[in-house]
């Protein structure tokens, strides 16, 4: 044999292979891709009623999928559902410091311990913005996340979001308060350290 047809045919050798391992590999991504499985919602002749889709088994309780949260109010709801109370507040500030506080920092400007390190900023709760938003946005955030924010609906009960809520507007109050809301003795002490214009600035700023 002359080593020209020699190579001819090694070189339709490893054609065959080729081809017969392609063969066998598509026939690998043919089972892979026609697995024997019922999509949602296909027919299936197995049952009785055609359905591949099998009813739920009497009294099964769904998990996870159930809106079972009686303190739920929408995203663009004003509506404060339960009474803010010194006590829930303090309970507010304690879970806000637990919870949001390494992300947000404990003013609420966004300079926790997390964010400082590399996080992502949040924006600062003392803005215009965030002032205005209806408390039903806050709730939401913390239920379902936002952006680069997780959801904490798992490690906080609806109760809790709601103290935490009430704190964060004390925290935005506390830079945006009308120097009249301020008791007496503090309303003096801001007007003597402070230009006259000071008595109508926010108590927050004022303290700076
Ligand atoms: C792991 C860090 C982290 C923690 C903890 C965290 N947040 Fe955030 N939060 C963020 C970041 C980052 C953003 C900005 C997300 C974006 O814009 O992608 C944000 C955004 C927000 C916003 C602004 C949403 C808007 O409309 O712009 C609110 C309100 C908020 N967080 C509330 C909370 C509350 C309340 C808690 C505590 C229960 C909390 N966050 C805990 C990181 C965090």
């Amino acid at each position: 044999m002359s080593s020209a047809r020699r190579q001819d045919r090694l070189r339709g050798f490893a054609l065959a292979g080729a081809f017969a391992s392609l063969l066998v590999l598509g026939g690998c991504a043919q089972d892979m891709a026609r697995q024997p499985k019922a999509k949602p919602l296909s027919p299936s002749d197995f049952f009785e009623d055609l359905r591949s889709e099998r009813p739920l088994i009497e009294n099964t309780v769904a998990r996870g999928s159930l809106v079972n949260d009686a303190l739920i109010v929408p995203k663009d709801s004003n509506e404060f559902p339960l009474p803010v109370t010194r006590v829930f507040l303090e309970r507010g500030r304690e879970r806000y410091n637990i919870f949001c506080s390494p992300c947000h920092g404990l003013q609420g400007d966004g300079n926790g311990t997390i964010a400082n390190r590399g996080f992502r900023h949040p924006p600062t709760y003392h803005q215009d913005r965030l002032r205005q938003v209806p408390v039903g946005h806050f709730y939401d955030v913390i239920t379902n996340g936002f952006g680069a924010m997780p959801d904490y609906a798992a490690q906080i009960p609806p109760r809790d979001r709601w103290a935490i809520i009430a704190y964060v507007r004390a925290l935005q109050y506390s830079r945006h308060a009308p120097a009249a809301d301020l008791p007496a003795e503090l309303r003096k002490k801001l007007s003597s350290n402070s230009s006259p214009a000071g008595a109508e600035k926010a108590a927050g700023e004022a303290e700076k």
